[in-house]
């Protein structure tokens, strides 16, 4: 068995991961991360593409910004489409001049693996975690396997980065750990296709027949999700019906048909409400998806990860150099604020854009879009969080 020691162990290398292994790494604390998949496969995996102004900000203050900035695709609004009309939200109009920057979740995993990789960072592809021990004492233990046989890492901290389904939640005692959930009756069948945006703009379309959104990930290729009901398949999605309903539910008089392509990935998404408290337990301190789970019509979700890696980082780093726990023993509180106020809008959008079998909730979602097209100030409260919710 193989033995090392380090001062923070990383549990996953997604982009919270491996945004606290950089932030550490500029402070000059020891740290690991282990991640129980292969750098290519978490290089490729698609995920979320929308980057908060904040966010975007910080990365670029931090070092890790430069191709973001370079190829990150800058929007200044959103559309949002019902009753067959489109509406534009002027987001930078509304929200101060601040933007959104869409970039797919892989190009900044691939931009921090660069990065980490150039400094030497200790980086275990392929490790599973198995157990976490000790995270009460003074000496957490993270054992995991690997190809080439079993590692244990002694460290002062553990930092839990591995999602939802990961083994840091899952460490922390049913007596401690409270769990606020909520399931909707929805999911998003996701595709990524080989075509030209047909927009300029994210679209956000309520329809008769269900959600969809239209989004984008460059200049040639397309992103695109149907609202479609939890029990659905894949096997029932050929690519023309796909590219029907995407049509039918995005169409207006004036643009008729989106851009068709080969549709290179395709998956299927539930929707989840996820709030788990507290973010800490003894030395393992839990952040993301590992914390909190939220749908992904607000966007939100890659956001709120790296704004929990911002206060953690300085939480550890105060920590570790200067002996100072204020920000560690604060960490859980100061995040589930702002991960409330997360939870908040992405149900709100959530609700807002799924029609319902249920006339009187679609009655209340014609209402609340009629009223964020019609009123300034609600406009600016959806651009506002829409823009840059987790403030950094
Ligand atoms: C995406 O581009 O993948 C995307 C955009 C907006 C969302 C969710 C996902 O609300």
């Amino acid at each position: 068995m193989e033995e090392v020691r380090t001062q923070v162990a990383i549990v996953g290398a997604g982009p919270a991961g491996l945004l606290l292994g950089h932030l550490l790494e500029r402070a000059g604390v020891a740290n690991v991360v282990l991640e129980h998949r292969s750098r290519e496969y978490v290089e490729q995996r698609v995920r979320a593409g929308v980057i908060e102004y904040g966010v975007v900000n910080f990365l670029e203050e931090v070092g890790a910004g430069e191709r973001l900035r370079r190829e990150g695709l800058t929007h200044h609004g959103v559309e949002l489409r019902f009753d067959h009309t489109t509406h534009r939200v002027a987001l930078s109009d509304l929200a101060d001049g601040k933007t959104i920057t869409v970039y797919g979740q892989q190009e900044l995993v691939k931009d921090l693996i660069a990065l980490r990789l150039a400094l030497g960072a200790p980086t275990r592809f392929e490790h599973e975690v198995v157990a976490l021990e000790d995270l009460t004492g003074t000496t957490p233990v993270v054992r995991a396997k690997g190809p080439e046989g079993e590692l244990r890492v002694e460290c002062e901290f553990v930092a839990g980065c591995d999602g939802s389904f990961g083994v840091a939640t899952r460490s922390i005692p049913g007596s401690t750990l409270r769990r606020h959930e909520r399931t909707y009756p929805f999911a998003w069948l996701g595709i990524l296709a080989e075509a030209a945006p047909t927009t300029e703009e994210l679209i956000y379309a309520r329809h008769e027949r269900g959600f969809a959104l239209y989004s984008m990930r460059s200049p040639t290729v397309s992103r695109l999700y149907l609202g479609v009901e939890p029990s659905e398949t894949l096997e029932a999605w050929p690519d023309d019906r796909i590219w029907e309903e995407l049509n039918l539910r995005l169409a207006t008089e004036s643009s008729p048909n989106v851009n068709e392509g080969p549709i290179m990935e395709r998956s299927i998404t539930a929707m989840r409400s996820v709030v788990c408290e507290p973010m800490r337990y003894g030395r393992l301190l839990v952040a993301g998806d590992a914390a909190h789970i939220v749908p992904p019509t607000g966007a939100k979700g890659m956001n709120l990860a790296l704004g929990d890696i911002r206060v953690l980082a300085r939480a550890l780093v105060a920590q570790i150099r200067e002996g100072d726990n204020r920000l560690l023993e604060a960490y859980s509180a100061t995040c589930l604020e702002r991960v409330w106020r997360a939870e908040e809008f992405s149900n709100y959008m959530t609700q807002m854009l799924h029609p319902s079998n249920d006339d009187f909730e679609n009655g209340v979602q014609h209402a609340r879009l009629r009223q964020v097209v019609a009123s300034r100030e609600a406009a600016t409260v959806l651009a506002r969080n829409y823009c840059d919710l987790n403030g950094l």
